[in-house]
């Protein structure tokens, strides 16, 4: 698979288990969105207009995000999530949407030393998580793959 095909595929998963969770799932009645890994602002737009009554908070190291749908800087979270996230934790967040894979085992191996156990810290019991990168924790429950969602590709949650 050409490295475009997989940059497609990620983004269909992406894009499919959010509509999947806003139009299929719900979310909770209560509880913020935090986008872990804004980048250049195209989820967090696809997340506004999914929901648009609910405070969307985005984490990134810097603020990349196209100026003409960025978020508002009370909503900005940045520096380095392993650190900033910790503040989040026990917030009861709705839903968690983490895109910060890198796509070099070794550089993700380290991320999953600590974003498995900070996405389920963040969440409601009851709510979401949404991740490019496994997460392999107690609290959270797979839920089935979507039909078009490739095998591996994007995996997601309910927190137990
Ligand atoms: C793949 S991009 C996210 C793309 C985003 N979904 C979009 O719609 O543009 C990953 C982003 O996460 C940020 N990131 C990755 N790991 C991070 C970390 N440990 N701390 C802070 N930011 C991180 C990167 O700076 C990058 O902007």
């Amino acid at each position: 698979m050409s490295r475009l095909d997989s940059f497609i595929s990620r983004m269909t998963a992406q894009r499919d288990i959010l509509n999947h969770i806003e139009g299929t799932l719900g979310l909770p009645a209560e509880g913020d969105i935090f986008e872990v890994g804004l980048g250049n602002g195209r989820t967090h737009s696809h997340l506004r207009q999914l929901f648009p009554h609910r405070r969307i908070l985005a984490f990134d190291r810097h603020m990349g995000a196209h100026k003409t749908e960025a978020p508002e800087p009370q909503d900005v979270v940045l520096g380095e999530i392993k650190e900033t996230g910790l503040d989040y934790v026990g917030r009861n967040a709705a839903l968690v949407h983490a895109d910060i894979g890198q796509g070099y085992p070794e550089k993700d191996a380290i991320t999953l030393t600590w974003l498995p156990q900070m996405v389920a810290g963040m969440l409601a019991k009851g709510s979401y998580a949404v991740s490019g990168l496994p997460l392999d924790h107690p609290e959270l429950e797979e839920l089935p793959r979507l039909p078009s969602v490739e095998e591996g590709r994007y995996f997601y949650y309910r927190k137990r």
